[in-house]
């Protein structure tokens, strides 16, 4: 057991930001710092810390609590862990009761098999420096590559000796299980019982995990032997999923941080020669294409992907279709291609540092012109090869989350394929309006009989079409209903009724019956008598009784059997209930805007045929302030707004 006074020493010395900040970058915004939640994939920030108060909090995904709740949620620490982690860190000495590395391993399963992925790491690393077998094969070969002691200690190199059971008598002598060792995947059991070292006769890379631990090893051949893969890898653990990790990632967040960019490459062997060159902001997928999650990990620390690839034509389109994913993910991504025949490896050891840096500086387009250059150069002047080009490319831009984003993009792309702004936009608003109907379709197939109160899909995304009016009166109906159900209930340190009434104390409600209630709650929380729906429903009139029995129905617990019987896990609306109040705020402050916005312009127009010039300019002024107010909460919102 760790010592009271260890926490608290550990407690004192940190400092939640920089604790966070390894992981994530925040911006200073107020006494505070802001950034894009890990936990989710949202485009802007709901993520706060608060390093008055030692805490952070996640909007978007409700999480929240200080440094340790932090590692524990985002690292998968155990509080142990976390402690430890945070000591080490801050250099406080850990004094505890019965310390020992047997009792850690015991203490979980997956500790023990960190322990033993370290141990491997170390074994191997020392073979290659120390074992004549290492040193003649495996460090030669690393030579050869070109890659120098720092490089080799940097990476963790090491080398397997060519046998079928050295590691594994080698562990076992220092104690590890046997059991242990084939959960580590290091090695493997037959069917007859025996077992053998999965890693021979190869050079090894550890991979690590975020915060440095190595959690799998890719195993890489010397020669050219036939029947036998290129590369063997650890198996999927309980320490290791492949689609989760980047390879290099631990020793590059601080570049990519710095640099506010990550260049992306194939495997183990181009990471490190990237860095052979002075380029460390770079990590690999492992010669697969990224994964949703791989993505969200990258977003920790930076927006922007430039992609590395080889120059082999046929390989390209295939390679483009992978980087969709990436603008899907609201990255911005960029793209350098390498002459025919040359991967980063190879040409990085071709230029040599600082010509290679200047190649990729020179030779890195934004992803978008690239596909566009590229189809437009193909497609020459025959129109039905434009017609798809067109198709192709916009079909990206559909991808990137951002609409002003997108706008720029459609613009660029008018002027490199010379085609007018409408055309592609008539083309992207069509590839629109089928994701939302697809999207509708599916929540409705997911949503099923469950009565959740969904609001009109097309919402503030097209507020030409939707009457401003009942946008407003929806979610003043929205506010009502969680005050009746919930002004109670906590949100981090007041209550939601209070939260709510004093967001909205200078909000006047449209609808008369809405308003009726409104104030009358408001009367009685401001009287500190809260009023509930027995109040309405005793003292209302008609309309108002109606529309509260309406909106206390509305409650709706799902009913428990859901959980019991499926064991699927819905969360009940008072779990969320943070978010919503937060954003049923924002979205009534954006709703009322926009509905002032639609009468100034009719006013502005009034103005101009009366030919009144301050009354306009007054307008104008108005209407400039409004726009800004919007596209402010719309940010908070991380809404699409159309023009
Ligand atoms: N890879 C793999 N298994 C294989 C081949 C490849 O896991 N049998 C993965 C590895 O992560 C590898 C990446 O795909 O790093 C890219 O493959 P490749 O270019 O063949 O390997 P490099 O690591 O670049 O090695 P080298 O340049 O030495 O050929
Ligand atoms: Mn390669």
């Amino acid at each position: 057991m760790i010592l009271r006074e260890t926490i608290d020493e550990v407690k004192n010395r940190l400092d939640i930001v920089d604790v966070i900040s390894d992981f994530i970058t925040l911006k200073k915004s107020g006494h505070n710092y802001k950034g894009l939640s890990p936990f989710t994939n949202e485009k802007t920030p709901s993520f706060f810390v608060v390093p008055g108060k030692g805490i952070f909090k996640d909007f978007s995904s409700g999480k929240g609590g200080d440094a340790f709740t932090f590692l524990m949620e985002h690292e998968g620490m155990s509080y142990v862990e976390a402690i430890r982690f945070l000591a080490k860190k801050y250099g406080v000495e850990i004094k505890e009761t019965v310390a020992s590395e047997q009792e850690s391993a015991q203490q979980s399963e997956r500790e023990g098999l960190y322990i033993l992925m370290n141990y491997a790491r170390e074994y191997y690393h020392d073979i290659l420096l120390k074992h004549e077998e290492g040193q003649s094969i495996g460090l030669s070969y690393f030579r050869e590559r070109g890659f120098n002691d720092k490089t080799i200690e940097k990476f963790e190199l090491g080398y397997a000796l060519n046998g079928w059971e050295n590691f594994s008598t080698e562990a076992i002598r220092k104690g590890y299980s046997k059991e242990l060792l084939e959960k580590t995947g290091l090695v493997v059991k037959k069917e007859d019982g025996s077992s053998y070292d999965r890693f021979r006769g190869r050079v090894i890379f550890p991979v690590h995990n975020i915060s440095g631990k190595v959690i799998a090893f890719g195993a890489r051949m010397l020669g050219k032997e036939k029947n036998q893969p290129k590369y063997i890898n650890s198996p999927e653990t309980e320490i290791y999923h492949k689609g989760n990790v980047l390879y290099g990632l631990f020793q590059a967040k601080n570049d990519i941080r710095q640099n506010d960019n990550c260049y992306l490459v194939e495997g183990y062997t181009d990471v490190i020669s990237l860095h052979q060159a002075g380029v460390y902001n770079v990590v690999s997928s492992s010669g697969t294409a990224l994964t949703e999650e791989q993505i969200k990990l990258i977003r920790r620390f930076s927006e922007n992907v430039t992609v590395l690839f080889d120059g082999d034509a046929a390989g390209i389109k295939a390679a483009l279709r992978g980087i969709d994913l990436i603008l899907k993910g609201g990255l911005n991504v960029r793209v350098v291609l390498f002459p025919d025949g040359e991967d980063p490896d190879s040409y990085s050891r071709k230029l040599g540092t600082s010509d290679f840096q200047k190649f990729l500086k020179e030779n890195r387009k934004d992803f978008i012109s690239f596909k566009a250059d590229l189809y437009a150069s193909e497609a020459g002047s025959d129109p039905i090869r434009k017609a798809e080009s067109i198709k192709e490319i916009v079909t990206s831009i559909a991808l990137i989350p951002d609409p002003v984003k997108r706008s720029v993009y459609i613009q660029e792309t008018s002027n490199l394929l010379r085609i007018s702004e409408s055309v592609l936009l008539t083309e992207l608003n069509k590839i629109l309006i089928n994701e939302r109907k697809k999207s509708e379709k599916e929540r409705q197939r997911d949503a099923e009989n469950i009565p959740i109160p969904t609001e009109p899909v097309s919402d503030i995304t097209s507020p030409s079409k939707i009457d401003p009016e009942s946008m407003v009166q929806y979610q003043e109906r929205e506010t009502i209903r969680l005050l009746l159900n919930y002004s109670d209930e906590s949100l981090e340190d007041q209550k939601l009724s209070d939260f709510l009434f004093h967001e909205l104390e200078d909000v006047v409600f449209g609808n008369p019956i809405f308003s009726e209630i409104f104030e009358g709650l408001k009367a009685g929380w401001e009287k500190n008598e809260p009023r509930n729906s027995h109040y309405f429903l005793r003292e209302g009139n008609e309309d108002v009784k109606r529309v509260v029995t309406d909106l206390v129905a509305q409650r709706y617990d799902i009913s428990a059997h859901w959980g019991d019987k499926y064991h699927i896990h819905i969360p009940r609306e008072g779990e969320v209930l943070n978010e919503m109040a937060y954003s049923n705020v924002l979205r009534l402050k954006l709703r009322i805007i926009q509905k002032m916005l639609d009468e100034n312009k009719h006013k502005l127009k009034a103005a101009e045929e009366r030919g009144n010039e301050t009354e306009v300019d007054d307008i104008l002024q108005t209407q400039i302030g409004l726009d800004q107010a919007k596209k402010e909460l719309s940010a908070l919102l991380g809404i699409v707004i159309a023009r």
